[in-house]
């Protein structure tokens, strides 16, 4: 075979030199303080059996879509999802992509256009930022949820948009996937109304862990209805694959239209399809609920330990399934990692260049299934660690 140009060779060694490279995991059988299947999702029978009588009752027992949404792709099972996650989110309508990048892809590249601008967050993710780059608006980032940048950010940029039809939006999470903290929707929301701008929102990690029945964010302030577009996944807490974008009908008709990666694509296969529909009837079951709320009250108990363990410093402020200690350094969050994953505890070390350098960070994601004896384990652990490196210790 060919062998890899040199300039690529030369970066993976870059990355090798700086202890950031990225390799592919083998499956563990570690305790899971890691995957963002937050209500154990993933792994229920009963979903999984659900999803299966689905395609079978529908007689859609496919293993492929067979095309593009736009050709043979769309099955009955699409508008069947589609109208249930939009009535449950309370939206006028949904559009269902492959996954959560496609979505942010498809919709950031097509949405904004030239001369428009996009305010967003400088901690976004990775997929927004991809898709403002296909596109032709201009994008500024504000400081992280600080809405002193932001309104300075638009008090600078206010004047390009003056007459003429030019828009401006405004995009950020409602949970941080790499920090877990949360953004102030309702001044967002009172920014965004007084300066003519539309607010998009990322839910992919709010769904199911936020919000009554799981609904989000946006849904438990109800805001549905002055939001301008929601993102949410399938991905995460629903434990399967997809997401949608929840917007009006003109905006699913623009999107059908506009958006490439809805359109140059295959369609997500039937069965896809079947355990999205399967996860909403179990988020909506009494099942769900308890999951949620066993969710929240491990996320309630891991807090409690932090504080009573004196370990609160080293985290960045959370109400959400994912908790983020920022130890900084590649080598030092690698190794406690490790250590951690000797002990039987899987948590991700999250390294530069996915977030800021000195800012690397162990990613500790709560679920429904965490026992309080797993998440005393890992934090007593992680305690020890702290407490025997001479660089962490903050005299706690
Ligand atoms: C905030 C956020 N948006 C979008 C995505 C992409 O979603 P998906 O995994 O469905 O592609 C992710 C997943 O990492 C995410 O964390």
């Amino acid at each position: 075979m060919a062998r890899l140009p040199k300039k690529l060779q030369q970066k993976l060694e870059e990355r090798r030199a700086d202890n950031t490279l990225r390799e592919l995991p083998s499956e563990t059988s570690l305790v899971d303080f890691s995957s963002n299947d937050y209500l154990g999702f993933s792994q229920n029978m009963a979903l999984s059996h659900l999803a299966l009588q689905i395609l079978s009752d529908k007689e859609l027992a496919r293993n492929g879509a067979t095309g593009s949404r736009l050709l043979t792709g769309n099955n009955i099972l699409f508008d069947e999802v589609e109208e249930l996650i939009s009535t449950y989110h309370n939206a006028e309508n949904a559009l269902i992509f492959n996954s959560g990048y496609d979505a942010n892809i498809g919709f950031f590249s097509s949405v904004p256009q030239r001369n428009d601008i996009v305010f967003f967050d400088e901690f976004i993710h990775a997929s927004i930022r991809d898709g403002l780059k296909l596109g032709n608006a201009r994008a500024f980032k504000f400081k992280h949820n600080n809405l002193e940048d932001l309104s300075s950010c638009i008090a600078q940029q206010k004047h390009q948009l003056d007459g003429g039809d030019n828009q401006a939006y405004l995009v950020t999470e409602a949970v941080f996937s790499m920090d877990g903290d949360t953004s102030d929707l309702h001044k967002l929301m009172e920014i965004c109304e007084s300066n003519d701008i539309l607010l998009i929102l990322d839910e992919a990690h709010a769904v199911g862990v936020f919000g009554k029945g799981g609904k989000g964010r946006i849904s438990d302030l109800h805001l549905e209805d002055r939001v301008f577009a929601r993102m949410i996944t399938f991905g995460k807490a629903l434990g399967c694959h997809g997401a949608a974008i929840l917007g009006t009908n003109a905006l699913k008709n623009y999107l059908v239209n506009f958006a490439r990666s809805l359109i140059y694509t295959t369609a997500l296969p039937p069965h896809s399809l079947a355990s999205i529909l399967a996860a909403y009837k179990l988020l909506s079951s009494d099942l769900g609920s308890q999951q949620i709320i066993k969710l929240r009250e491990n996320i309630d108990y891991f807090k409690e330990l932090l504080t009573g363990m004196r370990l609160s410093t080293y985290f960045i402020k959370s109400d959400s399934a994912i908790h983020c200690c920022i130890l900084g350094g590649s080598t030092l969050v690698k190794q406690t990692a490790l250590a951690l994953s000797h002990q039987g505890m899987d948590v991700k070390p999250i390294l530069y260049p996915t977030v800021p350098k000195g800012k690397e960070r162990l990613r500790f994601c709560l679920h429904s299934f965490n026992s309080k004896q797993e998440i005393q384990e890992v934090l007593k652990t992680l305690k020890a660690i702290i407490t025997k490196s001479p660089s962490l210790a903050r005299g706690n």
